[in-house]
């Protein structure tokens, strides 16, 4: 448990803008910001972050929160990590009193797992810089091939004795779980149940996050037997997933956001090197080639790929087609080879960081082009084999995204194709017309889920309907009721010369009588009244911090959207959204009375239920009177509805 005074610390130091910043590029828009929803595959951005009132809202996929709600969202972390990772990054010391994990089973799985990798990737640094066989054999390899301390250190590289239970023995000694250490891969289980290291004798390097925590290692062999696989790596668990973790991320996101481009190499040797010669915007694919969920990853920080070859020509035409998926996701693509079997390390550890820069600079190529003249190169004077790269080139360009990026593209591939720009146009809009089809038909199949997204997303401006179907709800009086203590529970009203009260606690008292049904409608407003009991008017952000995310879901949903009540009767007393304000007492009261209305009408309902049952003539007679006397509140309410108008 984190004590209260410290969470209301991190809370202060929080800039949310900041926090999702580091995941989501960001770009502001009035008063807010806007950028593409990490938790959805979207071309348009409908994400939405609002500094002032600290929350996120997802339009796409309808999540929303505080800084904390979009690190369990994102991270899946649970609530005190979330709360420890603001507080790493603020700089805050956390007091916790007792530990309770309280948390899902799988949450503690996969806090256990990432805890013994914390505990592996430290063991390896230790043993490789306190050993005596660390130092003589992995420290020295890693000097050896140009590493300093600070990149040792910084990488956490380690080295894993070559003896069969070096980490597995001192891991049991430490109280870590078999169960773990086999889930992470850290060890193995022979037939006979006893636990073996599996990375003995290798150099190691563990792979992070990119919120910075270990979850997975490659372990690098120094023999030089070509039966030896030379890099071992983490199996698939709860917490590796290869296919969407990029090797470097985390000590490059910063750098990739302020250069506003990333560079991908291929190995761990290859993002040490570049990043230790100053060039830290580079991460690894390590190994296989790139899956959606890293460009997507890659995405969140730069539209800019740069992609650093060995020259190995066999490789790279291979590796051609995939990079059409970077197009796909509207990101722009550059390639850079480098000479002589030179890779990226290589060629930096030998030439030094000018020199590579330079390379860099003025090697650099678009990747359509790129593809263009390699493939032409093959050609010769086929002409069979020439309408063969025509149509693979313009299948690239079909890819962007961005119609007028494609059109450049399409003038200069032109010019190295000596092909007529028109005969190219022409291909591509035959092509771009049957994607278009083609996505058409998905749409339509989504059609239901997604028809009411708005393009351009606002937040607070205008009337967003987050909840098309609101007005059936059964509960939508008794939400709005919440939306209003929300948004203006601690305003000032004046109610016609009597002295001014607080819109919050005046609902409270008004509603004293009645009982909420919906569950989380029911424990906000009990907390409201709790708190104006003792003195204290909750804003929004009391509920948007509050640990209950049932709590923290509906009041990011009320304050994104502007009204719940139903719309007939703002049309009929003609409040429109923008003057619900300047006509506060109508709305204030329509909403209180509403809901007592309802309140009404299900009591009613209940009577005339019962009244059916009823057998005795005293019975009936007693439930008939108060039926009679609820039509007759029913009545007034009615009346008194149709009379607020206050101008
Ligand atoms: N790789 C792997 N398993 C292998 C070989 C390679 O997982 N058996 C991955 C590693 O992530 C490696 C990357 O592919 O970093 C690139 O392979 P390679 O170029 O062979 O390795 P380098 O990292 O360049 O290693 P070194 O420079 O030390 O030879
Ligand atoms: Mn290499």
């Amino acid at each position: 448990m984190i004590q209260k005074s410290t969470i209301d610390r991190i809370m202060e130091a929080t800039d949310i803008v900041e926090v999702i910043g580091e995941f989501v590029q960001l770009k502001k828009r009035g008063a807010n910001y806007v950028g593409l929803s990490p938790f959805a595959n979207e071309r348009t951005p409908s994400f939405t972050v609002s500094p002032a009132k600290g929350i996120f809202k997802d339009f796409s996929t309808g999540k929303g929160g505080s800084a904390v709600t979009f690190l369990m969202e994102l991270e899946k972390f649970s609530y005190p990590e979330a709360l420890k990772w603001l507080a790493k990054k603020y700089g805050i010391e956390v007091e916790e009193t007792v530990e309770v994990p309280e948390n899902r089973e799988e949450d503690l799985r996969r806090e256990s797992l990432m805890i013994v990798s914390a505990f592996a990737a430290k063991f390896f640094h230790e043993a490789m810089l306190e050993t005596e066989e660390g130092q003589s054999i992995g420290l020295s390899y890693f000097k050896e091939r140009g590493f300093t301390a600070e990149t040792i250190k910084k990488f956490e590289l380690g080295y894993s004795p070559d003896q069969w239970e070096a980490f597995t023995g001192a891991a049991i000694r430490n109280g870590y779980k078999e169960q773990f250490l086999v889930e992470s891969g850290l060890s193995v289980k022979r037939d006979n149940g006893a636990l073996f290291d599996r990375y003995r004798g290798r150099v190691m390097f563990p792979i992070h996050s990119f919120t910075g925590r270990v979850i997975g290692f490659g372990g690098r062999t120094l023999k030089k037997d070509k039966n030896v696989a030379k890099y071992v790596n983490s199996p698939e668990s709860e917490i590796y997933h290869k296919s969407n973790v990029l090797y470097g991320l985390y000590f490059a996101k910063k750098a990739i956001r302020e250069q506003d481009n990333c560079y991908l190499v291929e190995g761990y040797a290859d993002v040490l090197s570049v990043h230790q010669a100053g060039v830290e915007n580079v991460v690894a694919s390590s190994g296989t080639s790139l899956t959606t969920e890293q460009i997507k990853l890659i995405a969140r920080f730069t539209k800019n790929i740069t992609i650093l070859y060995d020259g190995d020509a066999a490789g790279i035409k291979a590796s051609l087609r995939g990079l059409d998926m970077i197009l796909e996701e509207g990101l722009n693509v550059k390639v850079v080879l480098f000479p002589d079997g030179h890779d990226p390390d290589s060629f930096v550890q030998s030439k030094g960081s000018s020199a590579f820069k330079k390379h860099i600079e003025e090697n650099k190529k678009d990747f359509i082009l790129y593809k263009t003249q390699i493939l032409l190169k093959e050609v010769g004077n086929d002409p069979i084999k020439k309408a063969d790269v025509i149509r693979e080139v313009v299948e690239s360009i079909a890819k962007i995204p961005d119609s007028i990026k494609a059109s450049v593209f399409i003038k200069e591939c032109s010019g190295l194709l000596q092909i007529d720009e028109r005969a190219l146009l022409s291909e591509l809009n035959k092509m771009r017309t049957a994607k278009a089809k083609k996505e058409e038909q998905q749409r339509q199949q989504q059609n239901n889920r997604f028809a009411e997204m708005p393009d351009e997303p606002h937040f607070f401006d205008e009337p967003v309907e987050l909840e098309p179907h609101v007005a059936k709800d059964d509960a939508f009086q008794e939400k709005e009721i919440v939306r209003l203590l929300l948004h203006y529970g601690s305003r000032m009203i004046d109610w016609d010369g009597i002295a001014n009260t607080y819109i919050g606690p005046f609902i409270i008292a008004e509603l004293s009588d009645v009982s909420f049904d919906h569950p989380v409608c029911k424990q906000i407003t009990e907390i409201y009244r709790r708190e104006v009991e003792n003195g204290v008017l909750p804003d929004e952000a009391y509920f948007i911090h509050h640990k209950d995310k049932a709590i923290v879901d509906l009041t990011i949903n009320m304050l994104a959207s502007k009204y719940s009540l139903s719309e007939n009767w703002y049309e009929m007393h003609r409040i429109t959204v923008n003057d619900e304000q300047v006509n506060m007492k109508a709305t204030i009261l329509g909403a209180i009375f509403h809901l007592k209305k309802h309140k009404v009408g299900k009591m009613l309902e209940d009577l005339r239920t019962q009244l059916q049952k009823a057998d005795t003539e005293a019975d009936q007679e007693i439930l008939l009177n108060q039926y009679m006397r609820m039509k007759k509140v029913e009545k007034s309410i009615s009346d008194f509805l149709g009379s607020v108008i206050i101008k």
